[in-house]
């Protein structure tokens, strides 16, 4: 038997470069579209030259999603055992001021993949979900059984892709499908080849400090320090980017089990880190001071927000295996070697 073929929508993007650099170390064949709304093609060179003789084993193609001529083109092109589906929009600020523009990217995206996965009868499907839909949760750890909402249409396209995909494989059970809610991504590769690099203003914590951090922006801001934690800030899960990409590939092994129909899995630590808990081992790693702005409570944010990681660990053979330091050790490294992120074009 040859080599598994994988597309990877959003291959680009943040966690997908890494995911693929993942998939391209475990031997697949990797065909990557992304329009590049929000990523760089330098992402791209970057993962072949961590990869060194398997980047043979990688396609890229400039591709927006909903651009369904051009998605048939790349199906009729290769016969796919899989996707991973990671394009989208993703911040909840522009969602909730443009939501039309989010149903368009996110929803009616995935239903042109869909569509064009159908005509090709490739019915494999990991879906990039996230921890948004357990809303505010009563308690924490969160469990994949919690009841779900959404604070935000950013969220609510989460939830209807969710819902989508329970659908069609309740209308057709030859479909599988893996849903992987993630918790809070960050940190980078270890070489600081790639790393989050996000266009304009970060709403993330994690990349607003690293650009606290190398003199981009000023002072964080803490949203809210009355929330009944530990010191007062909100709670989350921080999960190294690497552990999430590891996710996809358990996930993907896990889509070859007879058994599996369309299931939902959490990835996350289990663990809770507060807002100062973070700033800290962010400066310890780093050696710099952040400096704090400490502010009224971000509209929509949730208290405590943590994984219940049973199933995954069970279910996937998947856990976690970095700590906080790691993830900050790893983000200062890609912010000293790119504290403006990727290049336009690449020089060397
Ligand atoms: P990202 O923005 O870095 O990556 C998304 C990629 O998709 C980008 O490269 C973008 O250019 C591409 N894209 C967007 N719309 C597209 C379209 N219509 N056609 C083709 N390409 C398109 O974000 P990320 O952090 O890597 O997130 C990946 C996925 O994981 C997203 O679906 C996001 O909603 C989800 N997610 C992210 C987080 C997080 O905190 N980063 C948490 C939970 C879920
Ligand atoms: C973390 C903590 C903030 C920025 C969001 C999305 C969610 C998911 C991950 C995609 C909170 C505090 C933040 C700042 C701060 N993405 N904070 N100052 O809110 O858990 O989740 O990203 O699916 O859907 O909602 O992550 O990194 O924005 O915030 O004090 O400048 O940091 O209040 O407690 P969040 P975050």
């Amino acid at each position: 038997m040859g080599a598994l073929s994988v597309l990877v929508t959003g291959g680009a993007g943040y966690i997908g470069s890494h995911t693929v650099v993942q998939l391209l170390k475990d031997g697949y064949k990797t065909v990557v579209v992304d329009n590049l709304g929000n990523s760089s093609e330098v992402a791209i060179t970057r993962v072949k030259e961590l990869v060194g003789d398997r980047a043979n084993n990688l396609s890229f193609h400039q591709i927006d999603i909903r651009d369904k001529p051009a998605l048939e083109q790349i199906f009729a092109n290769t016969k796919f055992d899989a996707v991973i589906h990671f394009a989208g929009l993703k911040a909840v600020g522009e969602s909730v001021h443009k939501p039309l523009m989010y149903f368009d990217n996110n929803i009616i995206g995935t239903i042109t993949l869909l569509e064009v996965m159908a005509t090709y009868g490739c019915k494999k499907l990991v879906f990039s979900s996230s921890a948004t839909v357990y809303g505010w949760p009563k308690e924490v750890p969160c469990t994949e059984e919690f009841p779900l909402s959404a604070a935000n249409p950013y969220g609510r396209t989460k939830l209807m892709i969710e819902d989508m995909c329970r659908d069609i494989y309740a209308s057709d059970s030859d479909w599988k499908f893996i849903l992987l809610r993630y918790f809070n991504p960050i940190g980078a590769h270890p070489s600081g080849h790639i790393g989050e690099d996000p266009h304009g203003t970060p709403n993330n914590l994690m990349p607003f400090i690293q650009q606290v951090a190398v003199g981009r922006q000023p002072a964080l801001q803490v949203f809210g320090t009355d929330y009944s934690t530990k010191d007062g800030t909100g709670v989350r899960d921080y999960i190294h980017v690497v552990d999430l990409a590891d996710g996809h590939t358990a996930a993907l092994s896990k889509l070859s089990d007879p058994n599996i129909g369309c299931e939902v899995y959490n990835l996350g630590t289990g663990k809770g880190t507060s807002v100062l808990e973070l700033v800290s081992a962010f400066e310890k790693a780093s050696g710099k001071k952040i400096p704090l702005v400490k502010t009224g409570r971000r509209p929509g944010d949730a208290e405590i927000v943590y994984a219940a990681t049973a199933k995954a660990e069970r279910e996937l053979n998947w856990k976690a295996k970095y700590g906080i330091e790691d993830m900050c050790r790893d983000q200062w490294n890609w912010a000293c070697k790119n504290p403006y992120g990727y290049p336009t074009q690449e020089t060397n």
